[in-house]
C-alpha cells in the first residue's frame, strides 16, 4: 500500500500527510480538524510553527482512535542545543500538545555549531526513556545523517527535506535507501510554483486530476512520505484523493526530467 511505509525502527509511518509551517494561528484549529476529517493521519508540526497548543486543542476534539494519529513535532535550537534545552523544548511541545509526540525531529543540523550529534544523542535518550516513539531529523545532507550513524550507530528513521519536481534529491534520496531512512518531502509542491508547469498541468489533465494531485501522487510512487500545505478545506481534501489513479512509467520519467535544482527555501547550511 503506497499510503503506508516502514520505519526501520518498525514503526509504521502514513505516506501522505498535511504540514502546518506557515498556517495561521487562528485558521490552525479548524486546518487539523478538516485534514483528519478528511482521511489524513500523518500531522506534521514543529516548536518553530508556534502553534502546537492549536494543534492540541484540535486533537482533543477529534473524536478518533489516537494510536491511529502521527504527530510530529521538531526541536527549533536556536538559542540553544544543550542537552537541557532539547529537553525543555521537548516538554514544551508535549504540553502544548497534550498527547505524546509520535516523531521527534532536529529541525536543522546548524552544522557551523557542530552540536547535531549531541543533539541526536538527547533525542536517542528521550527516545529509549519511552517519550517519544520514533526519532528524525529535518533538513540534514548526506554528510550530516552520514555523521549521526558513524558516531552513534542509529539512523533517524527519516529525514524530511525540500524536495519537488523542482528539486528532486535524487543522491539523498539513494543514500536514504541504502540505510532504510523515509525520504519526507517539504514543500512538495515546490511553495505551489511547480503547480503552474505546463509538462505537469498535461499529466494532470491526461489523468483528470488536479496538478497538484498529480505531483503529490508522483511523490508517493517515488517512495516519499510526502506533507502538502494547504489552509483550505477543500485542497485539503483534493490534495489526499490521490488513490484512485497511477502515473504511468512515461508520466515518471517526464516527471524526472523537471529537475532544475531549484530551492525555494533555505538550504541545510544556510540555517545557523
Ligand atoms: P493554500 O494554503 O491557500 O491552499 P507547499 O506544500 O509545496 O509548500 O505548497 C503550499 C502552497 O500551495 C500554498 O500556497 C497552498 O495554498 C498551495 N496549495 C496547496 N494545495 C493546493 C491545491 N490543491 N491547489 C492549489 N494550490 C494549492
Amino acid at each position: 500500500m503506497i499510503d503506508d511505509l516502514q520505519l526501520l525502527d518498525g514503526f509504521r509511518l502514513p505516506a501522505l500527510g498535511f504540514g502546518l509551517y506557515k498556517v495561521p494561528l487562528e485558521q490552525t484549529e479548524e486546518v487539523v480538524v478538516a485534514g483528519v476529517a478528511a482521511g489524513y493521519r500523518l500531522v506534521d508540526g514543529a516548536e518553530f510553527y508556534a502553534n502546537e497548543s492549536q494543534v492540541g486543542r484540535a486533537l482533543h476534539r477529534i473524536d478518533i482512535d489516537r494510536s491511529l494519529l502521527t504527530i510530529t513535532s521538531k526541536f527549533w535550537g536556536e538559542e540553544s542545543q544543550d542537552r537541557d534545552a532539547v529537553l525543555a523544548s521537548f516538554d514544551a511541545t508535549e504540553k502544548a500538545l497534550g498527547t505524546a509526540v509520535d516523531i521527534y525531529m532536529i529541525h536543522w543540523p546548524r552544522p557551523n555549531r557542530n552540536q547535531y550529534v549531541d543533539v541526536w544523542r538527547t533525542l536517542i535518550e528521550l527516545r529509549d526513556a519511552g517519550r517519544v516513539r520514533s526519532i528524525g531529523v529535518s533538513n540534514f545532507t548526506k554528510e550530516h545523517v552520514g555523521r549521526l550513524i558513524d558516531e552513534t550507530g542509529e539512523a533517524p528513521v527519516l529525514n524530511q527535506v525540500e524536495l519537488h519536481p523542482y528539486l528532486q534529491q535524487r543522491e539523498l534520496r539513494e543514500f536514504h535507501a541504502q540505510h532504510g531512512i523515509i525520504t519526507q518531502a517539504w514543500s512538495p509542491l515546490g511553495r505551489g510554483n511547480v503547480l503552474e508547469d505546463p509538462l505537469v498541468q498535461e499529466i494532470a489533465a491526461a489523468h483528470d486530476v488536479t496538478p497538484a494531485q498529480a505531483i503529490i501522487r508522483w511523490h508517493l510512487q517515488l517512495g516519499n512520505s510526502v506533507i502538502p500545505k494547504s489552509v483550505n478545506p477543500e485542497r485539503l481534501a483534493s490534495n489526499r484523493d490521490v488513490f484512485g489513479f497511477e502515473l504511468t512509467d512515461e508520466d515518471m520519467a517526464r516527471f524526472e526530467a523537471l529537475e532544475q535544482g531549484k530551492h525555494y527555501g533555505t538550504t541545510p547550511d544556510e540555517r545557523q
